[in-house]
């Protein structure tokens, strides 16, 4: 379906959801960066957008559904091409980066399984982006605009879980004061995510597989049966398939669960993201703590470019923000927490602080060779883009111009590396680029923002 759209001059032309959300989109970033609106102004628009955003994803969601089923995914597309048609049938990435064939596979079948309601089993590493894989699921589904409630099954001791689930009368036991609701009735309608589900023990499998069955609930100390209308995410980062084969998880609960399973890859594993990732971080850290994105030196970057980073993703917006917080114009390795520094043999980041860390980064912290090979190379990317960019004084099109590559490409890459072409425009004059130049590039940088 199309939605039709008045042009300023009044001449009507369709517009596809996709273009209306990439509309919204440019104009949340635009009011984001804006030096002449107040602050609390430019939230409460930016507010708007979002929620006129959000209506625009839930009613496109059925059709997106549809057109899924109709093309699906080739996995011999292109990273760029399948995260464009993803975008282009208006998928809700929730703030999910990359490109990674395997990040990409998982929100593929993410895309599928949201709009129905089987459950989705999602594992992983810890700090891989598990949770946000499951609001990705219910923002894409038809429950977008009903409750979506978090339970933490490892958090809830014991003697509580029951109660915490399905709620419980009056005088049930000692400190039931009131009747209360529990967290699947809460999220009547809506989705249920069930995190750390590994940690449940068997008593509680055993009541959650009967409500699985049932959709039914009881809360603790009556004899009522609940109709509940739930969708289940469950999480966790354990492995079900053997911790069933050990007789600690229940099989029969593990396989209804897991109808659709999600495994997302470790940052290790796709560390071509990395880069972008870094990028991104450092410009959401500046935001929030209301300054400048910071620099990183050549050796910073190269340390975060080849660490393991064992926390995933957590891990490397948690170090951004760290980095952000403490250094001043530039970070370097010493910005980093001590017992993360390199040590003098550990890595490329020789030097200075380094070594002065104890315990800090070993080889079996780093990368493989190829890795090695892929973060040289992303170097060398950066290095002749710095070097362009200060020969044209930071004008995009004039860059694009001279290396021949397509300006959105260019754009593109700007963007992965962190880098702003207004950080390399000169005073005066600007050699070989047309006048008027810069603003579009300007406008092209709070896009790609
Ligand atoms: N692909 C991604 N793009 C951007 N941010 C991400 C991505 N994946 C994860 N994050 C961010 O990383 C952090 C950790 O993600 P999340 O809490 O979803 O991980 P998790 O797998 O549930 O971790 P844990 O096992 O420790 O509970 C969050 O701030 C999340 O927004
Ligand atoms: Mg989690």
């Amino acid at each position: 379906m199309k939605i039709l759209d008045q042009t300023d001059d009044g001449a009507s032309s369709t517009l596809s959801y996709a273009g209306l959300i990439e509309r919204i989109e440019i104009l949340r970033s635009t009011l984001r960066w804006s030096s002449r609106l107040e602050r609390a102004d430019i939230d409460k628009l930016l507010r708007q957008a979002s929620s006129l955003r959000d209506e625009v994803m839930q009613m496109s969601h059925r059709e997106r559904f549809v057109q899924a089923v109709a093309e699906p995914a080739r996995a011999d597309q292109s990273r760029g091409a399948r995260r464009q048609a993803l975008l282009e049938r208006s998928f809700i990435f929730e703030g999910t980066f990359g490109d990674n064939p395997r990040l990409l596979e998982a929100l593929e079948i993410a895309e599928k399984a949201a709009p129905t309601d089987l459950p989705v089993l999602v594992d992983g590493e810890s700090g891989t982006g598990k949770e946000l894989m499951a609001k990705v699921i219910h923002a894409n589904g038809s429950r977008a605009d009903k409750p979506y409630i978090s339970v933490n099954c490892g958090a809830i001791p014991d003697n509580l879980l029951e109660s915490e689930l399905f709620g419980h009368r009056r005088g049930a036991f000692t400190g039931a004061s009131a009747d209360r609701k529990g967290k699947f009735e809460s999220a009547h309608t809506g989705t249920i995510f069930l995190d750390e589900i590994g940690e449940l023990p068997l008593a509680g499998q055993v009541k959650l597989l009967r409500v699985l069955e049932s959709h039914e609930i009881q809360r603790v100390g009556s004899d009522e049966m609940i109709a509940v209308d739930t969708r289940i995410v469950a999480a966790t980062n354990r492995n079900l398939r053997r911790l069933s084969e050990e007789g600690k998880f229940r099989e029969d609960l593990f396989y209804r669960l897991s109808v659709i399973h999600v495994t997302l890859p470790p940052l290790r594993e796709r560390r071509d993201e990395i880069p972008l990732l870094v990028a991104y971080f450092g410009d959401e850290a500046a935001g929030t703590l209301k300054r400048r994105p910071v620099r990183l030196t050549p050796r910073l970057r190269d340390f975060l470019l080849t660490y393991a980073y064992p926390g995933n993703i957590r891990e490397l917006r948690n170090l951004m923000y760290r980095i952000s917080c403490l250094a001043g114009d530039t970070a370097d390795i010493d910005h980093l927490p001590v017992d993360m520094r390199p040590t003098p043999a550990g890595s490329g980041a020789q030097g200075g602080a380094a070594g002065s860390g104890g315990g800090g980064a070993t080889v079996s912290n780093l990368l493989s060779l190829a890795d090695a090979k892929r973060a040289a190379s992303d170097e060398a990317e950066k290095a002749f883009l710095e070097r362009g960019l200060h020969e044209v004084g930071g004008t995009v099109a004039e860059l694009a111009r001279r290396v021949d590559m397509n300006r959105s490409h260019l754009q593109m890459l700007l963007k992965k590396h962190g880098l702003h072409s207004k950080d390399f425009r000169r005073q005066g004059a600007q050699p070989g680029g047309r006048k008027g130049d810069n603003d579009e590039d300007d406008a092209e940088d709070l896009e790609a923002g």
